[in-house]
């Protein structure tokens, strides 16, 4: 069989051109999810789907599907990732997956080569969580961690709701979220670390995620005036989430090399210069490979915000908001990335993912699996955010290469139930 191969300066072009739909000063994307800049990139996305010839559905979540036809009567081998952005976001996070695999599907294409099942290209809705928490709701829901009527009420920052939002899109499609069967799903992103680069490999092959969980606190003192209010009695709720953030990075420091703690959003209220703060809203994100690890992280947190608040007289109200437990890809479509890397000549090294993906939330209905491709620095979530030309083509060509090992393992089970 001819080797097929994508169209590097293609791909590349796509990434381009579509990094300009929120295009950033500092050359980054800020494409929140849901927003006016998201329908642009989807109306894009549908338009070069519609013009390879697939056919575009869109659950009621927005997540968006392009079908090219198989010619088996089975379930697509699916492949995506996410448009989306962060506020600060960079050009590959996402996109990589999604256009690459759209280069993948028109190298199909061109070459007029038939595929056992139907291929299909995936643009899952909300992968961020910046603008809706928690994150990888399209794929969640997908998944049925979430409910979908869950997953509507959630609400931004200004109170907009996720359905409102949807509509005001016009991407609730008719589809049930769900109620689509995939036989695999694939997704190619950019390693969001330093390893691959340091260690000069072309290609992660990505055997699992690791766990991670949110936690939304608020600490509650007392607003008051900064020149009349003497010291001992104050209740600074900024104080307060001082105390936590140095608490939670500690916490992350002392579960080294694997763990991980962040608080990477404050709000502070009222957020005047001479106004002593009476309320703090914060999240935290705590992460782990291993479950009984974040269990320790997790008590060690639920302390340290007890300790901070009582220390300074504050109330406190915290909530989990999101439990993804640690998880493994299916090891026929590691088998697959990997008999993929090594045909194309690449070098490799196994992996587990550090940042969540919707391919984690997909591998619970479907058998999934990721490839990473090196980032620069390993800088991700900022808009200097680079992988170059020739990672993004060989990250692209392995996802081609693993979705068509993937199909002749499928058309052979297929013969095969067939003839027995
Ligand atoms: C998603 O990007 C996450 O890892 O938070
Ligand atoms: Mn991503
Ligand atoms: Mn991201």
């Amino acid at each position: 069989m001819r080797n097929l191969a994508i169209d590097a300066e293609r791909l590349w072009g796509e990434l381009m051109e579509t990094a300009a739909i929120g295009g950033t000063q500092k050359g980054g994307i800020c494409r929140l999810t849901l927003t006016d800049l998201d329908r642009e990139v989807r109306d894009w996305f549908k338009a070069k789907a519609e013009a390879l010839g697939c056919r575009v559905t869109v659950d009621d979540m927005g997540t968006m599907f392009a079908r090219r036809p198989g010619t088996a009567d089975v379930p697509p081998i699916a492949f995506g990732s996410h448009l989306d952005t962060q506020p600060t976001g960079g050009k590959f996070d996402g996109a990589l997956g999604v256009l690459a695999a759209l280069e993948a599907l028109c190298t199909l294409h061109e070459a007029g080569y038939e595929t056992y099942a139907p291929i299909e290209v995936v643009n899952w809705t909300n992968e961020e969580g910046s603008r809706f928490a928690p994150a990888m709701v399209g794929s969640g829901v997908f998944a049925r961690v979430f409910t979908r009527d869950e997953a509507h009420a959630k609400q931004d920052r200004s109170g907009v709701t996720f359905g409102a939002a949807l509509d005001a899109i016009g991407y609730r499609g008719a589809e049930p979220c769900g109620a689509h069967p995939l036989s695999a799903f694939f997704e190619l992103h950019i390693e969001q670390g330093p390893i691959l680069e340091a260690q000069q490999r072309d290609i992660g092959v990505v055997t699992g995620v690791q766990a991670m969980r949110w936690y939304e606190v608020t600490i509650t003192g007392q607003d008051a005036h900064t020149g009349a209010t003497p010291m001992n009695l104050r209740k600074n709720a900024l104080l307060g989430a001082a105390r936590v953030i140095e608490r939670v990075d500690g916490i992350g420091r002392a579960a080294a090399p694997f763990g991980v703690g962040t608080v990477g959003l404050i709000e502070n209220k009222p957020n005047s210069r001479n106004v002593v703060p009476g309320e703090v809203f914060l999240c935290a994100d705590l992460r782990h490979p291993d479950d009984d690890m974040l269990d320790t992280m997790e008590r060690r947190f639920e302390i340290a915000v007890a300790d901070a608040c009582d220390g300074l007289g504050l109330g406190v109200t915290m909530q989990k908001i999101w439990h993804q437990p640690a998880l493994r890809f299916d090891p026929d479509c590691v088998a697959s990335v990997r008999a993929a890397a090594e045909l194309s000549g690449y070098s490799t090294r196994d992996m587990v993912s550090g940042a969540g993906h919707d391919a984690a939330y997909v591998s619970r209905v479907a058998p999934a699996s990721m490839i990473f491709v090196p980032c620069r620095g390993g800088i991700s979530h900022n808009e200097v955010e680079f992988t170059s030309k020739e990672q993004c083509a060989k990250g692209a060509q392995v996802l081609l290469q693993a979705v068509l090992d993937y199909d002749r393992k499928l058309a052979e089970r297929g013969r095969a139930t067939k003839n027995g």
